[in-house]
């Protein structure tokens, strides 16, 4: 909520305190939080510089950290930034109070700031500015409970919350530690706040710390340097090749080859279904892109909440055909009467209303433009994808050198790793390989002797399954929103609309057929409550259709990262029936770890996908 005391200065009545210095908000980001960490000086000769800043608020000591960083001929080439808020101001309100309160000197890049201010949901939000050399990654949550869970290795600390005996919880002797784990050799500190206990508590937790002239009628400030380097800080995988050989040209591949490229990797990529003329998604003209819902906010939502925001924000500049459409999905309930449990785990999430929302059966058919069997949840950010158009957008625009190749197995060579065919024929070699060739990647571990020690990956199984492309004059023009349940329904993307999916345990080969064809018009009937007047005329077995593979590990979520026993080599496999919630952010999560940048997941959930 928006309040502000009697001077106009933007105040919390919750904290009883005011947002920025009454002196000026600008002058207290330069002299606390920069001068105080020896910035500009301290980024200088160097190639990436991290920041960590406990209360974001309105972001001005952020903006005031991005304009040094502009104004700086001796800048690094990244600045990395990772903040914390408990409290975030709505995007329509941060816009709003940045144009009001933002200083001079800022207000040229604030309005950046608001436009890709993320939605109020908890958890990690990666927002990036300057073609990604500047990036934010922005915790909606208690700083107690993100700080912990932050992967990154920071080499200055902005303490900002409001005063200590108003708002303890932010100077904790915990999160104070929490901090210290995640210092890079060297990390400095630095703070308005200047009572003894804090100085107390931050030398309990790892600094060497002393007062300095404070700033705006303040006598002084907390400034201070770590004495060792934190246990939890994220170091880069180390090469400087900047070379990667991708095995797969797939969802999971060219997500991994935009990632990369973005940060100025050279990227060559072998594909088996290239060799063959059959490239992965060839024909799978459309799919959905749904997050999820649980009412324990587990670790499947929480990632696919993720994965979705990162996908809009790779996917949505590329052409036409390629970037995903945000047309919002109706998610229906599986079966009726479970209104009342469903409100309550709406209540529960407190998310966004314009994010997610319940929908009567009423509702649900006029987001639709289609009768629907029943109510459900309405996602407003559902995204409606075509495969195959987005990964030539993605291994295009990567400049990735793409050769049809079967991987049959990887082994030692140099500081890296090279990659065979059946024949024992080298067909790329790099510092790092990215397995990243679904369920064919167990295949290759397995043949280099790799597997052992995997044992999620080593359970992984291949699903087949197939969608069916119906003409949109059979379903009224079709769907203007994905309709999504047992199965789904998605609006037509011109070719028609298609309808999915089959489920197929222990076939010998994907394939599209009257079986099948009669299972996804039957889902798509049982998502429209019988209203289906075509049905009758569509003939299961002559219709167009993409049949492909899952594959899919116990649980069901990915398994991406480097292997312990194979430094050098990476896994990214097992996006199972959620390749594009994964693709972008595994691809962003493999080079971040790469670059030694901040990680866009919790770490809690990147030790989740972890191979083993
Ligand atoms: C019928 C159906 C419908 C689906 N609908 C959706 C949907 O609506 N939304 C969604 O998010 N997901 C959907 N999925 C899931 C999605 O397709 C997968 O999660 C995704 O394709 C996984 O990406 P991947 O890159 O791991 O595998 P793939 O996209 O299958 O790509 C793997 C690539 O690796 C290559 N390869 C394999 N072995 C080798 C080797 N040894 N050497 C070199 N190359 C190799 C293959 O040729 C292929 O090109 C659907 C899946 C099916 C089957
Ligand atoms: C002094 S203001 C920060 C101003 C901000 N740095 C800026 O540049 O605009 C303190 C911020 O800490 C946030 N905060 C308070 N308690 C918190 C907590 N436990 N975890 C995370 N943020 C918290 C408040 O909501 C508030 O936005």
């Amino acid at each position: 909520m928006v309040e502000f005391d009697a001077d106009g200065k933007l105040v919390s009545s919750v904290y009883g305190d005011v947002y920025h210095s009454p002196s000026g908000a600008m002058g207290q980001a330069e002299h606390v939080f920069l001068r105080g960490n020896g910035l500009p000086e301290r980024w200088r000769g160097r190639a990436s510089f991290t920041v960590c800043e406990t209360g974001f608020g309105l972001g001005l000591n952020f903006l005031a950290l991005w304009k040094a960083w502009r104004d700086d001929p001796q800048r690094p080439a990244a600045l990395h930034v990772v903040a914390m808020e408990r409290h975030p101001f709505s995007r329509n309100d941060v816009g709003a109070l940045l144009a009001r309160h933002a200083p001079e000197p800022l207000s040229g890049l604030a309005p950046a700031l608001a436009a890709q201010w993320p939605a109020l949901l908890p958890g990690l939000h990666r927002l990036e500015f300057e073609n990604g050399a500047v990036t934010l990654t922005l915790g909606f949550g208690d700083a107690q409970v993100l700080a912990p869970r932050l992967g990154a290795r920071v080499d200055a600390f902005f303490l900002d919350g409001f005063a200590p005996e108003r708002n303890p919880q932010m100077w904790a002797p915990p999160l104070l530690r929490a901090l210290a784990g995640l210092a890079a050799p060297g990390a400095t500190v630095a703070t308005w706040a200047c009572t003894g206990e804090l100085r107390r508590n931050l030398d309990d937790a790892g600094f060497e710390v002393r007062r300095a002239p404070g700033y705006g009628g303040k006598w002084h400030m907390t400034v201070g340097q770590v004495r060792e380097a934190g246990r939890a800080a994220a170091p880069a995988a180390v090469s400087s090749e900047r070379h990667a050989v991708i095995v797969g040209a797939g969802l999971a591949g060219a997500g991994i080859a935009q990632a990369l490229a973005g940060r100025g990797w050279r990227v060559t990529v072998i594909d088996a279904g290239r060799m063959l003329g059959a490239p992965a998604h060839a024909g799978h003209v459309a799919a959905a892109l749904t997050p999820v819902l649980a009412r324990d906010d587990n670790a499947r939502a929480r990632l696919s909440r993720a994965g979705s925001e990162r996908a809009w924000a790779r996917w949505q500049g590329l052409p036409a055909g390629a970037a995903p459409r945000v047309c919002g999905t109706v998610q229906v309930e599986r079966d009726a009467g479970r209104s009342a449990a469903l409100a309550g785990t709406l209540a529960a999430l407190a998310f966004p209303e314009d994010w997610v929302r319940q929908v009567s059966r009423e509702e649900a058919s006029a987001l639709a433009g289609l009768p629907v069997a029943r109510g459900g949840v309405f996602f407003s950010q559902g995204m409606l994808v075509q495969p195959g158009l987005l990964i030539e957008a993605l291994l295009a625009a990567s400049g990735a050198a793409v050769l049809p190749g079967r991987a049959e197995r990887v082994s030692p060579a140099g500081q890296g790793w090279r990659v065979q065919d059946a024949s024992g024929a080298e067909l790329a070699r790099a510092d790092t390989v990215i397995l990243a060739n679904a369920a064919g990647a167990r295949d290759v571990l397995a043949a280099s002797g790799l597997l052992d020690p995997l044992a999620r990956v080593a359970q992984m199984h291949a699903l087949a399954g197939e969608v069916t492309l119906v003409p949109a004059s059979a379903l009224d023009g079709g769907p203007r929103c994905i309709v999504g349940g047992e199965g789904y329904l998605l609006p037509d993307v011109g070719a028609g609309c298609v309808v999915g999916s089959t489920y197929v345990h222990g076939a010998a080969e994907a394939k599209v057929g009257a079986e099948g064809q009669r299972v996804t018009l039957d889902k798509a009937a049982g998502l429209l409550g019988g209203h289906f007047p075509a049905y009758d005329a569509l003939v299961a077995g002559s219709l167009p259709g993409w049949a492909g593979w899952r594959a899919v590990l116990p649980g069901r979520l990915p398994a991406v990262g480097e292997l312990p026993h194979a430094p050098g080599l990476w896994l990214a496999t097992g996006y199972a029936s959620r390749g594009l919630s994964w693709s972008a952010l595994m691809g962003d999560l493999i080079a971040a770890r790469l670059m030694g940048e901040p990680l866009p997941l919790e770490t809690d959930l990147a030790q989740l996908v972890s191979p083993r």
